[in-house]
């Protein structure tokens, strides 16, 4: 049967590679929509979970997992043995820096050269993880064609950046609209095609350079505006102006504006690091992304304004910040789910031991973190604990803390997140919180 017989009659077999927060979400809406899905993945602990019907993302339901698994509709594998059954294929690995912050195409490079040790013909290949504009076409293509099959007629390539937003409730894989692209016209059909089986919205660019720059630039938007946000909460606090003001009276503006807030930096496994994929791509073509570099200095220094602030605090209270205790409050780099990567956090409870003073961490999501080799342990959240503690630092604004009660039993707060302003009524003066 021709791919596209198969494709619309939803009887390709379909292949993910990598099956984290991008992989797990998309198999599940892939099978749901009444494919047969496999997720292929070397973490075995994940696929040892999907097997037992358990889910590893906060926010998606066991039963949905379970159900499918049921079903016979959603299966794992731990190695490439089986790549050649799938119809379509799509790679979901992650595209992490190096400690330098260069591009790190490894678990690309992995998946890349399995695929091409089991390709076949009129099997459908898609790169979803984020990458440098000129991934697909300079780097993979030639991998998949070196086996002696052609794009477009043998095989058929493209890049469809994936879009989904941990956590968001309103928007999910099925009615994000999603961007489209492939190597040739063919290519491009079947993808399309594709797709279109379960996603509501889609957006035929003309190549996958097209929409690998598309991806990039939305991240980069986020990044220079949160820069930006970062740039003027750091001026307000040296005029005494409330930044969370300005940024919301800014955006009663119905037009030509758009709000985005500080921080104590920017964590996750997009915005931070593929504006580093841009910059680094941009050399080559012997241009400086300088905006884009200048808000990575500026984005990365936030942790060390965090740090600055807690001693300025520490002090107008009459304490040295190496003899005192601070308390965090929020690991993860954003609220309500359990993702430490490239979290500001740890870099700002790295800065606080090296400054000697006792630090300790809350977070209902996250048992324990590694910072310089040592291992610490989320403490519960107890009268006597907030007590105890010179400084109380919300890093992360998990809807789950009562904050009122946290005011209420802590002598120092200072707030990050402006979450605070959310509360009705708090039950004290004003003396012993602090806002970003
Ligand atoms: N997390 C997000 O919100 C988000 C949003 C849009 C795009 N992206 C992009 O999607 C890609 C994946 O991100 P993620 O957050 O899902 O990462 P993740 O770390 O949550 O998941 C990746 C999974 O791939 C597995 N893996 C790594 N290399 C593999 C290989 N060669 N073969 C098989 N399995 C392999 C890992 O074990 C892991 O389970 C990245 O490029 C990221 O930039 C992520």
């Amino acid at each position: 049967m021709e791919i596209n017989e198969l494709i619309i009659n939803k009887t390709a077999k379909v292949g993910v590679i990598g099956i984290g927060y991008v992989g797990l979400p998309l198999i599940i809406r892939i099978a749901e929509c009444g494919f047969h899905v496999t997720g292929i993945d070397f973490d075995k602990e994940k696929t040892e979970k999907i097997k037992a019907g358990k889910s590893y993302i906060e926010y998606i339901d066991d039963s949905r997992i379970k159900t499918l698994v049921q079903q016979k509709k959603l299966a794992v594998q731990e190695d490439y043995n089986h790549l050649y059954e799938f119809d379509v294929i799509i790679i979901c690995v992650p595209t992490p820096i190096t400690n330098n912050k260069q591009p790190d195409l490894n678990y690309v490079d992995m998946a890349v050269n399995g695929i091409a040790e089991h390709l076949r013909k009129n099997q459908v290949i898609i790169l979803e993880s984020t990458t440098f504009p000129g991934t697909v076409e300079e780097y993979i293509l030639p991998l998949l064609e070196s086996k002696g099959l052609h794009v477009g007629k043998d095989f058929f390539l493209g890049f469809s950046p994936e879009r989904v937003d941990p956590g968001n409730h309103k928007y999910d894989v099925g009615n994000t609209p999603k961007i489209v692209s492939g190597m040739t016209e063919a290519c491009l059909g079947h993808i399309f095609s594709f797709y279109r089986q379960f996603i509501k919205q889609l957006i035929k660019v003309s190549s996958p350079k097209t929409a690998e720059m598309a991806k990039i630039l939305e991240n980069t938007f986020r990044y220079v505006n949160i820069a930006l946000a970062n740039q003027f909460a750091i001026l307000c606090n040296r005029m005494g102006i409330n930044v969370w003001e300005v940024i919301d009276a800014a955006s009663t503006k119905p037009f030509g504006f758009m709000g985005f807030y500080p921080g104590p930096g920017v964590g996750g496994h997009c915005i931070p690091v593929d504006p580093l994929y841009l910059i680094w791509k941009a050399n080559e073509f012997d241009y400086m992304m300088t905006l884009v570099q200048l808000s990575d200095d500026i984005n990365s220094n936030m942790p060390h304004i965090i740090v600055q602030r807690v001693a300025d605090i520490l002090n107008m209270k009459g304490k040295a910040i190496s003899k005192s205790k601070v308390l965090l409050l929020g690991m993860s780099y954003k609220k309500d789910i359990g993702d430490l990567r490239e979290s500001p956090s740890l870099k700002i409870m790295d800065l606080l031991l090296k400054k000697k003073c006792e630090v300790l961490y809350n977070d209902p999501y996250i048992d324990s973190v590694e910072v310089e080799s040592n291992k610490y342990y989320s403490r519960e959240l107890d009268k006597e604990l907030l007590n105890g503690y010179d400084c109380v630092v919300i890093l992360t604004d998990h809807s789950i803390y009562d904050y009122e009660w946290i005011v209420e039993n802590c002598s120092t707060l200072f707030d990050t997140r402006n979450i605070l302003k959310e509360l009705k009524k708090i039950n004290k003066n004003d003396d012993g919180i602090f806002v970003l």
